[in-house]
């Protein structure tokens, strides 16, 4: 039997980031409802000249180079989308080099689009064994100022490889599950998601019953909209995960934030980075949720040198290194993200900073980049 899989991960996220204790003090909300209620820390805020695109060419570049060629598929999975025809996708091969034969898609069903692209990606390489596929999760999580989602925002990417006889993880498939659901959708003309947040809760949880793995798990991750939502998902399982496990599956997300497709593998990242034992040759459960709603359940399967194809030390320092910003700063960060998104022209400031991808300029609603 072939096997097919992960063969590299990376990530990126905003270098800056909003402190939610300073949040809560200007919210008038005790921090303990932030940081124990809900269990985040901090939110990644999307600088000017960044979006997708940038995010994703950030968190693909490095496991992309030197297979620019072999990598036959790109699926762009993302619920911020910028175009209702391009892809983003389109952007993204053009800014990676990639091969002018690849099959190009951007990819939507709220923050399951990720999943679904890796298992169909998975399909795709084992009808072409010789070829990789490249599989990106890039969002903004943006539910607008002073709104209850506030507090679960963010904004990041996440880039995967996926090879037979993968170096990081073998594929295996669970179980999917879809329910037509009101808890959380965008209509195109609105810019920001309408959301019934207790509802979105109950189906996440309803769904993970109908597809929760048959036997109890010591590893599992969770789609992670915020930080004890995985406490609530662990409570669903046969047996919930330890503590210890847990918290090292949240310990980037509670940092990061809410950055939709790529939430659930970002905390995979959190876990193969911030456990301290190997994680060499054990299966990992992967529950994934996606408002409206479709959840699917899969493992992986690690593979004894899969230490060997991750950067720990620069996955903490993407984390970790960001700088903070003040409320107001915040506020002038979103309010410019949301008038740049609706504007038909628009030029940035190209910063002084290690961005190897910057967004220059929208010209006619299509968007210019600077690689560099
Ligand atoms: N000290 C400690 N805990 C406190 C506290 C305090 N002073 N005050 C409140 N809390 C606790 C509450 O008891 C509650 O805990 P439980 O959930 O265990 O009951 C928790 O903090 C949150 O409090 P509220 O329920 O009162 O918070 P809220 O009404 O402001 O809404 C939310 C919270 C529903 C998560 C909201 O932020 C939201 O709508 N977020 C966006 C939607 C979302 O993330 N949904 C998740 C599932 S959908 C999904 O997964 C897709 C996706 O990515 C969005």
């Amino acid at each position: 039997m072939i096997k097919v899989g992960i063969d590299l991960i990376h990530f990126y996220t905003p270098q800056v980031y909003l402190d939610l204790a300073e949040l809560a003090a200007v919210r008038q909300v005790p921090v303990e409802k932030y940081t124990v209620g809900i269990g985040q820390e901090k939110m990644s805020l999307i600088d000017p000249y960044e979006d997708i695109v940038t995010m994703a060419a950030e968190a693909a570049y490095d496991i992309v180079k030197g297979r620019e060629e072999n990598i036959g598929l790109l699926l762009f999975a993302t619920e911020s989308g910028v175009d209702y025809s391009k892809s983003a996708g389109v952007y993204l091969h053009a800014l990676l080099q990639l091969n002018p034969h690849c099959r190009v898609l951007e990819v939507k069903q709220a923050c399951f689009a990720a999943t679904g692209a890796l298992l169909l990606a998975k399909d795709y390489v084992t009808l072409h064994p010789d070829k990789l596929a490249l599989v990106v999760a890039s969002d903004v999580a943006w539910y607008g100022l002073n709104t209850p989602g506030e507090v679960t925002q963010g904004a990041g990417a996440v880039a995967m490889i996926v090879s037979v006889n993968p170096r990081l993880a073998v594929i295996e498939e669970g179980k999917a599950i879809v329910e037509n659901s009101k808890d959380f959708y965008r209509p195109s003309y609105n810019q920001v998601p309408i959301v019934d947040g207790k509802l979105s809760i109950r189906s996440y949880k309803e769904l993970l019953k109908q597809v929760r793995p048959d036997k109890p798990l010591k590893f599992v991750c969770f789609h992670m909209p915020f930080a004890t939502m995985s406490d609530k998902a662990s409570e669903v399982l046969t047996l919930p995960l330890s503590p210890e496990i847990l918290m090292a599956t949240k310990a980037f997300n509670k940092d990061v934030g809410n950055i939709y497709n790529g939430s659930l593998y970002l905390s995979l990242i959190s876990l193969l980075t911030t456990y301290p034992n190997s994680l060499a040759n054990e299966t990992i459960g992967m529950f994934s949720y996606g408002s409206g709603a479709t959840g699917e359940t899969f493992y992986l399967i690690m593979q004894p040198q899969y230490d060997k194809v991750i950067d720990k030390k620069v996955f903490l320092s993407l984390v970790n290194q960001r700088r903070k910003a003040d409320f107001s700063t915040y506020e002038r960060l979103m309010t410019g993200y949301e008038h740049r998104e609706k504007s038909l022209n628009f030029t940035t400031t190209i910063p002084n900073s290690k961005h190897r991808f910057v967004l220059t300029s929208i010209v006619n609603g299509h968007r210019e980049y600077l690689k560099r």
